[in-house]
Parts: C-alpha cells; structure tokens; sequence
C-alpha cells in the first residue's frame, strides 16, 4: 500500500523537488504532478524525472485530486497566499494541504484570510532543512532524512477525527522519508527559528555584505579562512526566500535582533574595557554551549561517552570470567567536585582545581554556577579555574536550572539558593524527579526560606529570593550529608548561627573545605555550627581519586581468585571508608599504602588482593560511611561463603533508584538468594549464573553487575547503563584494563 496517489509539489525547488525526490525513491507514491511558475521548470523538473508531469497553474490538475492525495506548498513565504487563493477556488476540502515556509505566524494568518477559518484538511509544518542550492536541480532525495520536521497544526485539531487524519497523513509521509516528526505551537516555532535560524542568517547577510562592499579592500575574502567560510556559509542561501522570512516572522527577529545587539555592544564595552575576566566568561559560557550542541549534534550528552543521557540507551555485555590485575587511577571524587565549584564561586579571588570529575553530575553543578554568572574556565583535563563572586555575587539565572540526574547538586543548590536575592527553579531527570526533597525543604523553611516543591515533596524545586534567614538548631532525622551540606550553605546567609546535630557520621568535605576557604566553623561530636558573615577566600584544590568509584575495582578483585590491583590517590577520608571496613570484616586482603594528606583530605594507594570472603552481619554504624558503596558490596556478599545480613540502610531506597531493590530483583536473576528487607538485605553467598539484567538507569547498580561477571558462569547482559557516565565516565576502558571483557552496546 502506498501512502498517497497523487503528490502535487506546488513550488519544485530544493525544498519541494526533494519530497518529490523522497517520496518517489521509497515507493510511496503512484504519481507526482508540479506546479511551477514557468514553463521552462515544468519542462526541466519532467526532463529530470522530479515529477511525472508539471503545469504552471493549480486549476489544470485540481480536478483531479481527492482524499488519497497531497498538496505540498513549497513556495517562497509570501507567495503562499496567492497559492491559497487559488487552491479555495478549486481543490476539494477532502485533500490535504501542508507547506514547508520557514515561518508559520504569517502562513496562518494567510489561511484565515483565505479560507475565514481554520480549514480541517490543512496542516501546516516547516522540514528543518535546507541547502545553499536552490531551484529543481537541487532536489535531493535524502535532504530530510534524520531532519526535524515541525508540525504546527490548529489547536482544537485533536478534538476533531477528519482534521486528526489529515494531520497523521502529513507526519506519515514525513515519517516516510526518514524525517523525526514533532508537534509545536504557532507561536512558540516563530520564537524558536527567530532565534536558533533567522537571526544567524541575519548576521550571516549582513556580516558579508560589510565585508564585501563597506571595507575599501576588494580583496578581503582573499585572506579569509576556514573561520570565515564556516561562520558565512549561511549568506549563500536563496535571497528570496530570506526576504520573505524576514517580513514574515518581523516581531520575533526583530526581538532576537535587539538581544544580540545589547550582548554585543556589551561585549565591545568589555574589550573596550580590557575586562580579561569577563571576557573569558562570555567565551568559556559560549564554549560549553556550542560543544553541548556539538555533542546533541552527534546524539551526545556532556562527557564524551555519552549519548543525550536521558534518550540513550547503553547495554553492557559482559563476558564471564578472568581476573583483575593491575594498577590504575579512577577519576575525582564527585562529592569533593561538586563543592569545589560551589565554594570558588562564592568565594574571594580565583580558586584553581585539579582532578576534578568530568562526569555528567559534578558537569551539571559547573553549568549552574555559570548560569548563575559565575566565570568558569575548563574542565580540561580535570583542570577547572572558577573565578569566585564573592557570597552575594551570583546572578539571577535566565531559565530553570537543570542539573540532570544529581542528587547533590539539586540538594545542596537548594540550601544556597535559598539564600539569594532572586528567585530560581531547580529541576532534573526522571530519576531525580523522583526523589525526595522535603528533607531539604522543610528544614529550609524552619529557617524562614521560600521553597515549593510538587505535592509529594519533588522537584521541581521553586525557591523564592529575598528572605530573610535565620538559624536553627537542626538534628537531622536521618544520616544525610546532602541535608548537613545543604543546611550550612544555607547558614552562610542566615542571621545568626545555624547548627546541625548528625544521628551518625557522614561524609564531611563540605565542613573541611569551607575551613580550607578560611570559614570558621564549629565541630563538637556530631555537632557542627557556623554563623554568617564570614568570607571564602579562594585557594587551589587537589580532588583525590573518588573511593566510590575505586570501590568496583575493589570488589572485582576481592571476589576474584589471583586478583591483585591497586587503586592511586584514592580519598579515605573516614567519613567514606565504610567500604574498606566492611570488606575487611569479611576477609579482604586490603593495604593502604603511601599515605598521605593532600588539600585537607587524606589520600593513599589501595592494593587489594584476592582473598576469600566471609559473609558478615554489616555493622550498623558503617552504613552512612559506605552508604554509595552497598550495590558493589552486595555483589562481594554473593561471591561470599555464607551469609550477609545488612540492616539501618533504608536510605538505600531513595537513592538514584531503590537500590535494594534493584540488587535483590538482578541477583536473583543471576541465581543468588538475596531476600530484601525493609531497610537492608539478606544475601547467601553462592554461584552467579549468567543472565540479563536491569540497572533501572543507576550507574552504581550498573557498575556492580558489570564486576559480578568476573565471577559468574555465563555472559551478564546488564540494561539502562548510559548513567554510569554521571559518575564515572572512562568506566568502561578501566574496566577493560584490569581485565574485564566488555561489550557496549548503543541500542
Ligand atoms: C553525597 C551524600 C550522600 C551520597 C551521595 C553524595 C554528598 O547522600 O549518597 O552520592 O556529596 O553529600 P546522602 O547524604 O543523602 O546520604
């Protein structure tokens, strides 16, 4: 069955000759009729088999058409009335009508003049593709495929059956010819393209033509470059047809033209001025941008290795067996990474950082800070320099901040921004939507913040600026760094002291590094106090290897005969040594070498060597100190004689995902009896079957059961692994290193 009978291309172009072109390369249509303005292009588009027969008037073929068939305009924008005018006078209101203008405002407009309402069969839609040539002979039977094809159909279309096939006929014949369909409102698509393509055409026109007819050497484009070709290439396209637009969708570029013209003479006051800094702002913000495009561009997300880390989808295959021998250095701590960024921002002078995490989490929380106007430069190499504004420098930021799948970014940016003068929204990802906040926002509120979140106490987080804090006195009800941390940054703009009383000890980097910024701080026990009116002075950060993610390599060859491997400058503060605690406690051969102190964390070289493992009854008071690490140890306890017993972790329930859970559901996938609890988990060591299993999108979960293979008897398929790069994003190629056999898969 073909999707149409008949095609009628009304303007054989580039834009129209290349449906033509589609449609008859795939076989989805009976015939292809062209309407062109003058005899010698109906002639050359028959000659060049574009289309089967060509006309210079609609009125020679309307009588022809019918429900099975489809009328395309593709002619330049102002003409599309004309084209409109003649169409009502005689083509039935059974045949659907679409176009492909750049502009969708005037196009309406000219629909209701034309027709005096909204008429059912027709759909209006803009193809996001294009080319410098123009006319029949650059018809090109690929031009839409992977291009955006924008449908921008009348509102009420939905409630109405015969105007909902009309619109399902236009995205079947796009979704034909390999283009991704979406839906948009008029407005919103001439906002849009005002912006991301009007306006660089704009700039496009006007920077060649200065340069061509204002500058008294003929022979500039002479010296012209690679810079040069790529910035202008645009200035080529159809002149016409950018006229047209330019009429067409007048508001919308005339405001994106006179946000860029304030930028830019911004800019030029700032060269004016030898502003180094702020120079340097504008470009690294710019920089980021484009390589955050150049990456959605390749179907990437921030780091490297990732795809658009909320539509990817990342399989890991894993073969069984082998051991895991060698010397390696994972990446920084995320922990220690996201409050290098916070505090250089708010603090006094240049703060210069070294191995800070490239992962999507600790990314996240360095896009923030440059949203709230703070100048960052890098990461290059783990090397990042944040040029600090001072306590009560941030910037309002122009849109919702976004800060992916990070937990501790969301919780800690809360108590911050809970303590500015303007309003801000954070969000996430799906799985971080998910979580709960109320632990951060109802303390902050005690505190006298301003701070919604959805009925059941999830993100989006909306905090209103401008409130007047003051301290409390807060026991925390469960074990939570992110709570602590979130609490003390929010103290910092609160009158008076604000302390925090801990159930159990957590992870302390927040309090070490704001004493290594020069902030008095009070520790007594379980308690930590500051007051406001102190000062962060910038000074240089070392981020240690993160323990969490060292903790894999850990396992992998604690559980695995003739293993030897040692982990360099990992982190053992002991806030975070809960890992090497409990797999001491059952038998691991570990030795921690070399060690040293480095930027007030104490750092050393981790050699674990195989060793075998006994089940445990894991110490209560171990769990906050190893609260990230349990997937990994899970798996240890599987490969363990005996039995694990672990209790007092229901934090694990509301981490990324349940991680309980999700660790009981995939070992007893795998074979292993491991009976979740309410607040932990009752594991049998035993033998691990292959099997395919699911991450439910968390990089720790997906991490533990990429090692388990190490001592499984068939191949682990593990599902939903894109995650992984949000902590750890060379997990793979290290993996591969010690001597994992690994397959990633892009599904
Ligand atoms: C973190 C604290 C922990 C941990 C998280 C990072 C931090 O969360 O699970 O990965 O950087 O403060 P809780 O404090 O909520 O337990």
């Amino acid at each position: 069955m073909m999707l149409i009978k008949k095609l009628v291309v009304v303007g054989i172009g580039l834009i129209g000759g290349s449906l033509a072109a589609a449609l008859r390369k795939r076989g989805q249509c009976e015939e292809i009729i062209g309407i062109a303005q003058t005899q010698e292009t109906c002639s050359r588009a028959e000659e060049r088999g574009v289309v089967d027969r060509a006309y210079t008037q609609i009125s020679d073929i309307c009588h022809e058409l019918g429900e099975d068939d489809l009328v395309f305009i593709a002619v330049p924008t102002l003409a599309i009335k004309s084209v409109l005018i003649q169409i009502k006078s005689c083509v039935a209101d059974n045949v659907t009508i679409t176009d492909g203008a750049s502009v969708k405002g005037s196009v309406y407009r000219d629909v209701l003049d034309v027709f005096g309402a909204e008429p059912v069969n027709v759909v209006l839609g803009h193809p996001i593709a294009g080319g410098e040539k123009s006319g029949v002979d650059a018809a090109d039977a690929s031009l839409y495929e992977n291009h955006r094809v924008i449908l921008t159909p009348f509102k009420d279309y939905a409630s109405d059956e015969v105007a909902r096939r009309h619109v399902t006929k236009v995205r079947n014949v796009w979704q034909a010819v390999d283009a991704n369909v979406i839906e948009m409102d008029i407005d919103q698509h001439d906002v849009i393209l005002a912006a991301t393509s009007h306006l660089p055409h704009v700039i496009a026109f006007s920077l060649v033509d200065t340069l061509a007819n204002d500058t008294h050497n003929e022979n500039i484009f002479r010296y012209a470059a690679g810079g040069f070709r790529d910035f202008t290439r645009i200035a080529s396209s159809d002149a016409v047809m950018w006229r047209d637009i330019m009429l067409a969708n007048k508001e919308a570029i005339l405001s994106s033209i006179d946000l860029f013209s304030r930028n830019l003479s911004r800019l030029k006051t700032t060269i004016e001025n030898e502003d180094a800094t702020q120079l340097t702002g504008v470009f690294t913000r710019a920089k980021a941008a484009r390589d955050r495009f150049t990456l959605m561009l390749m179907n990437q997300s921030y780091s490297s290795k990732m795809k658009n880390i909320e539509e990817k989808q990342i399989t890991y295959k894993v073969s069984p067996g082998g051991n895991a021998r060698g010397t390696i250095r994972v990446p920084g701590d995320k922990s220690i990474s996201h409050r290098s960024i916070m505090l250089g921002s708010l603090a006094e002078g240049v703060t210069n950082i070294q191995g800070f995490l490239e992962g999507e989490d600790a990314l996240a929380t360095l896009q923030t800070f440059r949203d709230l106007g703070v100048v960052i430069e890098g990461p290059d190499n783990g090397r990042v320099t944040v040029h600090g504004v001072g306590l009560h420098g941030l910037k309002a930021p122009s849109s919702a901040l976004y800060v992916g799948n990070s937990g501790t970014s969301m919780r800690l940016l809360s108590g911050l921004l809970a303590g500015q003068t303007f309003d801000s929204t954070l969000t996430g990802d799906e799985s971080l939507s998910k979580r709960p906040m109320n632990r951060v926002a109802n303390p902050l509120r005690d505190m006298g913040a301003s701070i919604e979140t959805d009925e059941s106490g999830r993100p989006p987080v909306k905090i209103a600026g401008g409130q007047k804090l003051h301290g409390i006195n807060y026991v925390l009800p469960m074990a939570s760094a992110q709570v602590k941390s979130c609490l003390l940054l929010a103290g910092l703009y609160a009158e008076g002291e604000t302390t925090v009383t801990e159930p159990a000890p957590t992870r302390d980097h927040t309090e070490r590094m704001l004493q290594g910024f020069g902030y008095q701080l009070k520790r007594e026990g379980s308690t930590v106090s500051l007051q406001s009116g102190g000062t962060l002075k910038a000074c240089d950060i070392e981020v240690p290897a993160d323990i969490s993610s060292a903790t894999f390599f850990m396992v992998a060859a604690a559980i695995t005969p003739d293993s030897d491997i040692t982990l360099t400058h990992v982190g053992i503060n002991p806030t975070r040594i809960g890992v090497i605690n409990i797999l001491r406690l059952m038998g691991a051969d570990i030795e921690l070498q070399n060690q040293r102190e480095v930027g007030g964390e104490p750092v050393a070289d981790i050699r674990i060597r195989y060793a075998p493992l006994q089940g445990v009854e894991i110490p209560e008071e171990q769990v906050p100190l190893a609260i990230d690490e349990f997937p990994a140890i899970f798996v240890a306890a599987a490969c363990a004689d005996g039995v694990t017993v672990l209790t007092g972790a229901e934090e694990l329930r509301v981490k990324e995902t349940d991680r309980i859970q999700a660790m009981a559901e995939g070992l007893s996938t795998l074979g292993i009896s491991c009976e979740p609890t309410a607040d932990g988990a009752v594991i049998h060591g035993g033998e691990i079957l292959g099997g395919e299993v699911e991450s439910f999108g968390d990089h720790r979960i997906a991490m533990s059961f990429t090692i388990a293979a190490l001592r499984a008897t068939g191949e682990i398929t593990v599902k939903n692994c894109a995650n992984v790069a949000t902590s750890f994003p060379n997990f793979t190629d290290l993996a591969g290193q010690i001597g994992i056999s690994l397959d990633v898969i892009d599904v």
